[in-house]
Parts: C-alpha cells; sequence; structure tokens
C-alpha cells in the first residue's frame, strides 16, 4: 500500500488539465481539454474566455481523470498545481480546485511552477541523471535551465524578447495559418527549403541568451518587400528558412551548454519541443558527443498537459515542498 498517487491539475493557459501519477514515473491517467478551437477565431488566446472555459471544464476533468485512475480522492498523496506563471484568471481556477480538493480530503498541496513541469514531464519517459541541461522551448518561455539535483533550476540563458514559440506563431501570422501556428509552420518547412537568407541572433560571444524578435521582422519585412516588387515568395521556402534559423541558434547553445557544464543528460521541453526540426536537429548533434544522453518527451507531453505537473509534484512531495490554503495563484512566478 506505499504506491504514491499525485493528483496534478494544470489550467495555466488554454489547456484544462488533470492526470494521475504512479511513483512519480508511471501515468495512470492524462486528460487534456483544449480550447485550442475556440481561440483559433481569435487568433490567439483571450485570456477571459479561457477562465471561463477552465471553470466550465475543470470538475469534469478532474473526475475524469479520477474515474481513468480508479482511485478514491483518499488514496492520493498529494494534489499538485500549477501556480504560476501564466494567465492570472487562468491559474486561480486550476489553484481553487486544487485547494478544495486538498481541504476536503485532508491531503498535501504541492506548488508547481509552469516550467518545472514542462522539465518532469521527462521523467515521464526515463529515470533523470544529474547534472543535466534542459532546454525549454514554449509559447512564453525560451530558457536553458541547468540542474545539479532534483528541485535545483538554474536558468543560465534566456530570451531577451519573444519567446521561440511565441516567434513561430507570429510568423505564422505573417503566412495566414490558423493560431497555434508552430505545427502548422513546421509541416510547411518539411514541405520546403530553406533558400531565403534570414539572420541568427547568436548575441555576445559565450552568451546563452536568446533574441528571436529581429527574425520575426525580417520574416514579415521579406514578406512585405516581396509583396511591393510584385514578386511570390513560396511560403514553405520562408516557412524552412525561419525554422532554420531558429533551430541552429537552439542546438548550437544547447551543445555548448551541455559541453561547459560537463552535464549526463540534456532534456528537451515545452510545446516547440513537439517541433520536427529541432527535435531531428538536437537528435543528430547529441549524436556525436559522447556520453551525454538526449531526451525527448512524446508529443502529447511536450504540449501543456497535468501529467508532467504531477511529475514534478511527486519529487517536490518527496522534498517536502507545500503551499497552504492561502496559496494564490502568480502569474509571474519565478522558478
Ligand atoms: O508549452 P506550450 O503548450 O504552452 C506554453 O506553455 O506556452 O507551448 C505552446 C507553443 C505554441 O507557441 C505553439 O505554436 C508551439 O508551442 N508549438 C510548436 C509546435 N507544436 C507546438 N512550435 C513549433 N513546432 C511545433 N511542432
Ligand atoms: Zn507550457
Amino acid at each position: 500500500m506505499n504506491e504514491q498517487y499525485i493528483l496534478g491539475i494544470e489550467t495555466s493557459c488554454d489547456e484544462t488539465a488533470a492526470a494521475v501519477i504512479k511513483n512519480g514515473k508511471e501515468i495512470v491517467s492524462n486528460v487534456v481539454a483544449s480550447q485550442i478551437d475556440t481561440h483559433k477565431r481569435f487568433g490567439g488566446v483571450v485570456p477571459e474566455i479561457a477562465s471561463r472555459h477552465h471553470v466550465e471544464q475543470i470538475t469534469m476533468v478532474i473526475e475524469e481523470a479520477m474515474n481513468n485512475a480508479g482511485i478514491e480522492f483518499s488514496r492520493l498523496s498529494g494534489v499538485a498545481v500549477t501556480a504560476g506563471p501564466g494567465l492570472v484568471g487562468a491559474l486561480l481556477i486550476g489553484v481553487e480546485a486544487a485547494k478544495s480538493i486538498a481541504f476536503a480530503h485532508s491531503l498535501p498541496l504541492i506548488p508547481v511552477h509552469h516550467i518545472a513541469g514542462h522539465i518532469y514531464a521527462n521523467r515521464l519517459v526515463t529515470e533523470l541523471q544529474f547534472p543535466l541541461l534542459s532546454l525549454v522551448v514554449s509559447g512564453g518561455h525560451t530558457e536553458l535551465i541547468y540542474m545539479k539535483e532534483h528541485g535545483h533550476f538554474e536558468v543560465i540563458g534566456e530570451t531577451r524578447d519573444d519567446a521561440a514559440g511565441e516567434a513561430y506563431d507570429k510568423v505564422a501570422r505573417v503566412l495566414h495559418c490558423p493560431y497555434p501556428g508552430g505545427p502548422h509552420i513546421d509541416r510547411m518547412a518539411s514541405e520546403g527549403e530553406a533558400t531565403i537568407n534570414l539572420p541568427r541572433a547568436w548575441l555576445e560571444e559565450g552568451s546563452y541568451d536568446f533574441s528571436f524578435s529581429g527574425l520575426k521582422s525580417a520574416v514579415i519585412n521579406t514578406v512585405h518587400n516581396a509583396k511591393q516588387r510584385g514578386e511570390t515568395i513560396k511560403p514553405e521556402n520562408l516557412a524552412a528558412s525561419f525554422q532554420e534559423s531558429v533551430v541552429e541558434v537552439l542546438v548550437e547553445k544547447t551543445i555548448r551548454a551541455a559541453k561547459e557544464y560537463n552535464v549526463k543528460q540534456i532534456l528537451l521541453a515545452g510545446g516547440v519541443a513537439a517541433n520536427n526540426g529541432l527535435r531531428t536537429a538536437l537528435r543528430k548533434a547529441v549524436a556525436e558527443l559522447e556520453n551525454i544522453e538526449l531526451i525527448i518527451p512524446p508529443l502529447k507531453l511536450c504540449t501543456d498537459n497535468a501529467a508532467m505537473i504531477a511529475a514534478a509534484g511527486s519529487v517536490f512531495y518527496e522534498k517536502g515542498i507545500r503551499a497552504d490554503l492561502t496559496l494564490n495563484a502568480n502569474p509571474g512566478l519565478d522558478l
């Protein structure tokens, strides 16, 4: 009877999600109610609408996760919830639901940072070995994070402007793709050739920071100039050129940091980790290194889900990390 079951809850953006994880690594249920179709009409996430959808969905999603797991709330060791960062109104729904369950069933409440969740999605694939480096690329974040042990996060590089996913979504809009644009650009890139010369933002020598706004502007200017000259650009080629620039910088900086920090593993995390170009290029680059293992979560665990929140919650539970019922959503939470 000493199995550990953690219920995870995630509502930071446009997915209402709940999942149950057994002993930190085994997914016993994983429910995600996506709102993408609703927000598509507006070309992006509308915070007020996201909150309303979370309110409508949260009880059903949690119930389904518990039913699929086939356990009672009383069998849980704790409830883990995304406390931030994210949209404040969206986060609040998950936090209040988690607090209610923790209170009603006298369960420990475990606050989880959304990015810690993305990183710990990798523990659902294989055991983590430290020190490790994680490349986190999502709609809101682009970070290189060094970890020397569980729960220790050192940000060694981050974006100075747009996040990688944000750049994907903005470029997609220019190419008239629906929201979220990342998967569309990814598919188009595979059908085109990187024939258009676009910049790479390496920044100062030795820097592990990123910048994508210059690249995004270069794509917009390319489209604009072509229109003015009456030329046509094959959108697939523009997508391929954009993706090549993003992937080249992400992979080069990740490999350089992995060598400098002498890590045992490289973890890929966040929604953009679903990108085929990035997955392929990183696999190829890591294959040339000795003694570094690359972990890439399956697509379902790359984009927002609650299994990753429960996976992080399981580790934090063992470390004794708890919140009381005054826990509040924090849209600007630090890792
Ligand atoms: O982690 P996530 O689900 O939500 C945030 O925490 O932001 O990431 C969503 C982001 C979006 O910007 C989406 O366009 C991007 O991940 N994304 C992709 C792909 N799949 C999702 N970007 C590039 N290629 C993909 N295949
Ligand atoms: Zn995310």
